[in-house]
């Protein structure tokens, strides 16, 4: 590669396989990986350790220079810390999951993390995936490869609640559900297909057959330039 790295935007809904996908892609080709929804997971665990009104975009707006929050890019083994501190755990508790999609609606939370998402991206080398919502449309609207995972709500639900060992398959579809509608519904950069990007249900496939189907539009788009 000339100039700055390939990048691979991966968006979709909450629990399409985004971050598997993405990790086993960027494995593969030997790129970094940037879980963009672990930074706004981290701004909103910071919000509420710091007794800030989630629901209060003002407030929020407010602070949203304070904390330091730092991406690991190893795709097999990514990072999170706030200040220091690792979050990874923390970042993925019933509380952050019920304020994120709020916070994250907030034009501030999302400026700065914007900047530093595109700090990461040119500081990636050869390249990098980068899965969220707004990877194709906002973050990085030239990159070359861009895909949107979707896959029906049950089946999200039941991956979703293996993952975190949830017993409540109804309750775990009830919050992904709910995090998509404000995703999609937000007024600065909501949840949308991009221009250009392959849209890929992954509800029939393995795992293994999406990262599969991933690399192939990699390669074949390396294989054109
Ligand atoms: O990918 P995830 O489920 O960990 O993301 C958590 C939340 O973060 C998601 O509900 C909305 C927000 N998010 C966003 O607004 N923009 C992104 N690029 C990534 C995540």
């Amino acid at each position: 590669h000339q100039g700055p790295g390939l990048v691979v935007a991966i968006d979709g809904t909450s629990g399409s396989g985004k971050s598997s996908t993405s990790r086993g892609v960027a494995t593969r080709l030997g790129l970094r990986y940037l879980d963009t929804g672990a930074m706004f997971r981290a701004m909103t665990w910071w919000m509420l350790q710091h007794g800030v009104d989630v629901h209060d975009p003002a407030a929020v707006a407010a602070r949203v220079e304070e904390p330091s929050i730092a991406s690991g890019t190893d795709p097999q083994a990514p990072t999170i810390a706030v200040d220091d501190a690792d979050v990874a755990g923390p970042i993925r508790s019933d509380a952050v999951n019920a304020a994120v999609s709020p916070v994250s609606a907030v034009p501030a939370v999302r400026s700065r993390l914007l900047r530093l998402q595109r700090e990461v991206i040119a500081a990636a080398g050869d390249g990098i995936v980068v899965e969220g919502r707004d990877i194709g449309s906002v973050v990085a609207p030239d990159a070359p490869v861009k895909v949107y995972l979707s896959a029906d709500p049950a089946a999200r639900a039941a991956r979703r609640a293996a993952e975190v060992g949830a017993a409540d398959v109804a309750a775990t579809r009830e919050s992904l559900l709910a995090r998509d509608r404000i995703d999609s519904g937000r007024a600065t950069a909501p949840l949308v297909m991009a221009d250009g990007a392959v849209h890929i249900d992954t509800t029939p496939y393995s795992l293994d057959e999406v990262i599969g189907l991933v690399v192939d539009l990699v390669e074949a788009v390396e294989a054109r330039a």
